[in-house]
């Protein structure tokens, strides 16, 4: 099939739920992608925040090839090693105790929000309600949509879930309007993703924090874009020195195939029984043997120091382009995931990138987003930066 073929048919039978580019990728190697043509691409968008170790990586297509040559799929009807395992590693590196399995970031969601439910149910005046932050992105299921705090995602499915309030990210007085003593959680992304690229003050985070303890709430930390070493950290939490009591995490952790994961501390796991909560393939022998594999990787520790690394390069040749035009108001972000806020349309700029073989994304009307593999390097950042100047300088 060409890429014209692709568009063709995927108009005619696929539902229109993307508005996608016209492009169709075959095959990928490390930061690059190959189009059906065979034309090649930077990929600075990583999937989406998926493909942490890009493409192909060798060690995860070995395990990927090893593992369908063992065992797929046997459900939660019995024991699974590798999901036990991964657990396990888990576990042993964050504040949790027990984790759950599901297939995505917004099942994830949907699992928190559940448990959290569960523990406010269980308190002794129950508390069910639930505080998000203005853009927040959350996901597309109810539960998750609910708490997703941006109009263009909500509009059209309303009405939705009752029992979720709107708190100012980085606005302390906000959330203590918002807690009620029927608030069972808030629910917080550390890096917001899709809401702009707006990393948490640290005294905010200690704030909310400090809340949740004084008026029993949970505290959720939503990771799912931020999470698995984005930040240059393994979680984005530990920059900020708190325990959360859940956290949401979905993404690079298999390496590009399906999962999602709810880590749950010591408050919350004792509340939930068997037969609560379920996913038939969540924690699969595939997605999970995977997972082990590519959690090694992701979790090592001269790993996330280059993360970190080469997130203040980023940022760091960020800010030098900032300083040279004033379309650029401002670099924020952390790690990898980084952006500028411009004074024009940022589609401007994806579009330009795109002429030059370089994929990257949005994050709002005037956010230019980067989100890149974790393994890219100092000339690819380069390679960009001075992409973004040379469109700058055009225009
Ligand atoms: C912070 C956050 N939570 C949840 C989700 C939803 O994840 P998924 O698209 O896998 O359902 C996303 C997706 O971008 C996200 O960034």
């Amino acid at each position: 099939m060409t890429t014209d073929e692709t568009i063709k048919i995927t108009g005619q039978y696929v539902l229109k739920t993307y508005g996608r580019k016209p492009f169709a990728f075959e095959n990928g190697k490390g930061v690059l992608m190959y189009n059906l043509e065979g034309e090649e691409y930077l990929d600075f968008n990583s999937g989406l925040g998926v493909n942490a170790l890009g493409h192909c990586h060798p060690v995860v297509s070995n395990i990927i090839k090893n593992q369908a040559e063992k065992i797929i799929h046997t459900s939660n009807l019995y024991h699974i090693s590798s999901q036990a395992a991964l657990a396990e590693k888990i576990c042993k590196h964050c504040f949790g105790e027990r984790v759950f399995f599901c297939n995505s970031g917004t099942e994830a969601v949907e699992g928190a929000l559940k448990f959290a439910r569960k523990w406010g149910n269980t308190q002794e005046k129950p508390k069910t309600e639930v505080v998000a932050f203005k853009n927040s992105f959350h996901g597309r299921t109810f539960g998750a949509l609910s708490a997703t705090m941006q109009e263009k995602y909500r509009k059209g499915f309303e009405p939705l879930l009752d029992g979720f309030a709107e708190a100012i990210f980085n606005d302390t007085a906000s959330v203590d309007n918002m807690v009620t003593d029927k608030t069972a959680a808030i629910i917080i992304e550390p890096l917001q993703g899709e809401g702009g690229v707006n990393f948490a003050t640290r005294s905010f985070i200690k704030y909310i924090e400090n809340v949740c303890k004084e008026r029993e709430v949970l505290l959720i930390v939503d990771e799912v874009q931020c999470g698995m070493g984005r930040t240059g950290k393994l979680f984005a939490y530990e920059h900020f020195g708190i325990t959360p009591d859940i956290m949401t995490l979905a993404k690079p952790i298999a390496g590009g195939l399906p999962i999602g994961a709810v880590v749950t501390g010591p408050r919350v796991w004792p509340v939930i029984n068997p037969g609560e909560h379920a996913s038939t393939f969540g924690g699969n022998h595939f997605v999970t043997g995977v997972a082990c594999g590519v959690f090694d990787i992701l979790s090592d520790s001269q790993f996330l120091k280059d993360v970190e690394e080469k997130g203040e390069y980023l940022a760091a040749r960020l800010g030098e382009i900032a300083k040279k035009f004033d379309s650029i108001k401002e670099v924020r972000g952390k790690g990898l995931l980084m952006a500028v806020a411009v004074d024009f349309n940022a589609s401007d700029a994806v579009e330009y990138f795109e002429r030059q073989h370089i994929l990257i994304c949005t994050a709002g009307p005037s956010v230019i987003r980067f989100i890149p593999p974790l393994i890219v390097t100092r000339d690819d950042i380069d390679r960009v930066v001075e992409t973004l100047e040379r469109f700058l300088s055009e225009r």
